[in-house]
């Protein structure tokens, strides 16, 4: 992918920051990847009214939708194929996709996570955090496997938890630091490439 634009799925399915950091970078024409679709699980979320402003494509697949969670994830799947991205960015995108999406990204699927794993996986990073009372906590960049928020990490940043921190407060300076760590990683992965040998990502052909 080196020397040519990186193509980006991102999937949303909130606020949609992390996405907009994105697509701030990819305004530049010096920033190697560009945002050519954004997904979500569900309507009405400021994610996809970010794309939408942005003139980027969007589509929309609910779980309730569809029969079975498997239907689903093979619709995701083609939807996301539609665009032939290099990668798919889960930004915020609180669903956990399944085998056929796994099968067809393999190894080219990221997701945001605000927590430095191997610590506090799952939908709660921030305050399970700081109820277990950590003094630094972050965000972790990884590639996606079948685990919740285990796969090989890209990149991390850390970030002090404050005596008068609550959850929110807390996830507000991860999530500014995230967006940086974001725009940052995926700049290099299309700029230098990148390789996943088993639980160690490196930048690079
Ligand atoms: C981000 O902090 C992301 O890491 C988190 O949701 C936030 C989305 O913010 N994801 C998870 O917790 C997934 N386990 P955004 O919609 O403003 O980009």
């Amino acid at each position: 992918m080196v020397g040519s634009q990186l193509r980006v799925v991102v999937l949303v399915s909130g606020s949609g920051t992390n996405l907009q950091a994105l697509l701030d970078a990819t305004a530049d024409p010096a920033y190697p990847a560009t945002v050519v679709a954004v997904g979500a699980d569900r309507e009405g979320i400021e994610g996809l009214t970010r794309a939408e402003r942005a003139g980027v494509p969007t589509f929309v697949l609910r779980v309730k939708d569809f029969q079975t969670r498997s239907a689903w994830d093979a619709a995701l799947t083609a939807s996301v194929a539609g665009f032939d991205p290099d990668l798919v960015v889960s930004a915020g995108f609180m669903k956990l996709v399944g085998e056929d999406f796994l099968a067809a990204y393999a190894g080219r699927l990221l997701n945001t996570h605000p927590a430095l794993s191997p610590s506090f996986p799952g939908m709660h990073g921030p305050a399970d955090a700081l109820a277990y009372g950590v003094k630094v906590t972050g965000c972790t960049l990884f590639v996606v496997d079948a685990g919740v928020d285990t796969g090989p990490i890209v990149a991390q940043s850390v970030v002090p938890v404050l005596d008068d921190d609550t959850a929110e407060t807390l996830h507000e300076r991860i999530k500014t630091e995230e967006r940086r760590m974001l725009v940052e990683a995926v700049g290099r992965m299309a700029r230098e490439g990148f390789t996943v040998d088993g639980r160690v990502v490196r930048f690079g052909g």
